[in-house]
């Protein structure tokens, strides 16, 4: 009968009115018990703004969908959901792939950041003089709503990268080095350990005419001489740390870099770990989120 009926459905879509709750809260759990996606839609129509620093996005009334694999698990899944979120109400449906990723791009709203570069879906109408990413995130971590990957825009908006060179390590869907390159810069460098990632970046870059400027590798795949001019990575902390003198090794001196996926109470230890390369300091913060920026010491 209908396509929904015969298709396989490999998924479990989980979605809640955020109401009084943080939205952002309620992201963090679905990501913790295990969601390969989620999304924050408005249960109207405005579009997402760049918040003022410090402030959180948002819309009268929040809606967070989330995508959990459907290994034959749901019981244990909606157990782990009660846990968690006891007293929030959910609707838990089979969802097939085409069905989430075509509702995914119904919901992305155009959204702005540092007055000029719009991150949008695919058919919707390009402003003036603006540096614009159009967006399929397949099922790779980018959609320019979480405050993380906010941060980093906002901050791309704030550098000079006319002609330089990105590097964009933890590349989820490539949002970031795809807007670094519609921001001016030459070439970019797209590293994740998510061959998933790696694919939905190859279709975003495809899809905005940068594929040429663009090196999508994973990690063991980058070439050994290589050093760029501009760093940014939204990983998490642990891993920030422990990526440390080989992201410093990537970067020529006096690069500028930005570091997040880190909560505010980690931002000491990222700094005092990294004190050999760089001087990084708190530039921005989201909720609990920070993003942490820098340049690379001129000399060691
Ligand atoms: C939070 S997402 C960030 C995605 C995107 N850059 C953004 O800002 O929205 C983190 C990404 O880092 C990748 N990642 C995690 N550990 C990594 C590692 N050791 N090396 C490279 N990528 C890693 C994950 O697969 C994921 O795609």
């Amino acid at each position: 009968m209908s396509r929904v009926q015969t298709a396989p459905m490999p998924w479990l879509q989980v979605e809640t009115a955020a109401g009084q709750r943080n939205p952002q809260s309620l992201e963090d759990t679905f990501t913790e018990l295990g969601a390969v996606a989620v999304w924050l839609r408005d249960a109207g129509d405005a579009p997402v703004l760049e918040p003022a620093p410090g402030e959180t996005p948002g819309w009268p009334e929040t809606l967070v969908t989330a995508l959990f694999e459907d290994s034959g698990s749901e019981e244990a899944l909606r157990g782990a959901l009660q846990n968690a979120l006891p007293d929030v109400e959910l609707t838990v449906r089979r969802v097939g792939d085409r069905d989430w990723q075509s509702e995914w791009q119904q919901n992305l709203k155009p959204q702005c950041f540092g007055n000029r570069l719009w991150v949008m879906p695919d058919d919707a109408e390009v402003p003036d003089n603006a540096a614009i990413v159009r967006l399929r995130p397949g099922l790779a971590f980018g959609t320019g709503e979480h405050p993380t990957t906010a941060m980093c825009l906002r901050w791309l908006t704030r550098q000079t990268l006319q002609d330089c060179t990105v590097l964009d390590y933890g590349c989820g869907s490539g949002l970031l080095v795809i807007a670094a390159l519609a921001l001016g810069a030459r070439r970019g460098c797209a590293v994740d350990i998510d061959p998933q990632a790696l694919d939905a970046t190859r279709d975003n870059a495809r899809n905005n005419d940068c594929e040429a400027q663009l090196l999508i590798v994973k990690p063991d795949a980058l070439p050994a001489d290589s050093q760029y001019d501009v760093l940014v990575a939204n990983i998490l902390s642990g891993i920030l740390i422990e990526l440390g003198p080989e992201l410093q090794r990537l970067l020529r001196p006096g690069a500028p870099l930005a570091l997040t996926g880190i909560l505010a109470h980690q931002a000491e230890t990222v700094c005092s770990a990294w004190a050999p390369w760089a001087d990084l300091r708190v530039d921005d913060q989201t909720d609990d989120w920070v993003l942490l920026s820098g340049n690379k010491r001129e000399t060691q």
